[in-house]
């Protein structure tokens, strides 16, 4: 098998008549880059979250940049993330002059940031915590928040996972909960465009930062000057240059609009895939069962108990089977680039990125598909132990 495409791959993207249309038509309009398309995104993507202010950005490292310089990041400070995330997270904080201090997450049945573990971390330099949602499923948002307001600082989420998500029994959307949520719709994400961000807030002053952030400082962009709605610029600071482009604004908004549909297709595999998983030994599936219907349940994680068995079973899986599996994440402090960053160790986070396997899930799989993915860790989990 190996070398070959696997015959059921980790994430299968497919895009409908539909998108390559809006993509054409932008194309064809001769306006390429931040216009109408991202507008509307923008304000599609507000309406999506109940937010004020929705910033399109291009990427989701741009967007967890721009959210923690909004939060008044700079040298010398300290942002607590969680060990277990993609490692955006953390550079993006490094981006400020910051440093990235990670956090144990809660364990094998939750892989979020753990808050009293966070609490420990704090120090006179922690100027915010920024929570990661795992696979869609919320992070302890509400204690999180109750912990950066008892200490002035502030509460980012990174919410590139979390299109479509929600806590809470008011069913407040993620990203929605701190200062700023920072999106991403890379290819593979529930909401996917290739490369794309953005950055959600309520709040008026973080918003307009980012929007000059997003382009090199000015007070205003072409788009608003074609229309007349503004003569000339001033720059007023450093910025940068991470607008996004029409093309990929069209794209966002006409798969927005199936996304309810596709995350409720994700919502129905994951069920079907834990009430089939149960049965299996050696086996833990995080999160609890009534967490799936608030969840975009962006990935299928499951954690293998024995955690010397996690490759041979990945193995197995891939080279009998066809079954493509990935590893989310490798904990941050076992990167070369973040080595010493967690004196003595997180030992949770350790055993996620040792135990932690994810399985193939699209909206479009099939249930035969799924049963292949399920047989196929069943007799890898058995041929292991
Ligand atoms: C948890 C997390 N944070 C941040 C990012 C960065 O997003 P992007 O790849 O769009 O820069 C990603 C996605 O790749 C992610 O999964």
């Amino acid at each position: 098998m190996s070398g070959d495409a696997p015959k059921l791959p980790l994430f299968d993207i497919r895009l409908a008549d539909e998108d390559v249309e809006a993509v054409t038509e932008a194309l064809r309009s001769g306006w390429l880059t931040m216009g109408p398309r991202t507008q509307r995104f923008e304000e599609e993507f507000a309406e999506h979250l109940g937010v004020r202010h929705a910033i399109a950005v291009t990427n989701g490292t741009a967007a967890l940049h721009l959210a923690y310089l909004a939060a008044g990041i700079g040298p010398g400070d300290e942002v607590v993330v969680p060990a277990i995330t993609f490692v955006a997270t953390a550079n993006a904080v490094r981006y400020c002059g910051a440093e990235p201090v990670p956090a144990d997450v809660l364990g094998d049945h939750d892989l979020s940031l753990d808050p009293d573990d966070v609490r420990a971390r704090l120090s006179s330099r922690t100027k915010a915590v920024c929570c990661m949602h795992y696979g869609g499923y919320a992070a302890p948002v509400g204690a999180l928040r109750e912990l950066c307001d008892e200490h002035g600082i502030v509460l980012i989420e990174d919410a590139a996972h979390a299109p479509a998500s929600s806590a809470g029994d008011d069913a407040r959307p993620l990203g929605t909960w701190g200062l700023a949520g920072a999106f991403s719709f890379f290819s593979n994400k529930v909401l996917g465009c290739g490369e794309g961000g953005l950055v959600a807030t309520d709040d008026d002053a973080a918003a307009e930062l980012v929007t000059r952030l997003r382009s090199h400082g000015m007070t205003s962009g072409t788009w608003d000057r074609h229309r007349g709605h503004s003569a000339g610029y001033d720059v007023v600071g450093l910025g940068f240059n991470y607008r996004m482009d029409e093309p990929r604004a069209a794209l966002l908004t006409s798969r927005l609009s199936r996304l309810d549909e596709d995350v409720s297709a994700r919502r129905r595999l994951v069920a079907r895939y834990r009430e089939r998983l149960s049965g299996l030994g050696g086996l833990t599936i995080p999160y609890p069962a009534e967490s799936v219907e608030q969840s975009s349940c962006y990935v299928m994680p499951v954690m293998v108990e024995r955690a010397e068995l996690r490759d041979a079973v990945r193995r197995t899986m891939l080279e009998d089977f066809g079954v493509q599996t990935s590893v989310l994440y490798p904990a941050l402090h076992e990167f070369s680039a973040y080595a010493g960053s967690a004196p003595g160790g997180l030992p949770r986070s350790e055993r996620v990125a040792r135990c932690e396997l994810t399985l193939p899930l699209f909206p479009h799989m099939t249930d035969e598909q799924q049963d292949l993915a399920v047989e196929a860790l069943a007799s890898a989990l058995e041929r292991a132990a």
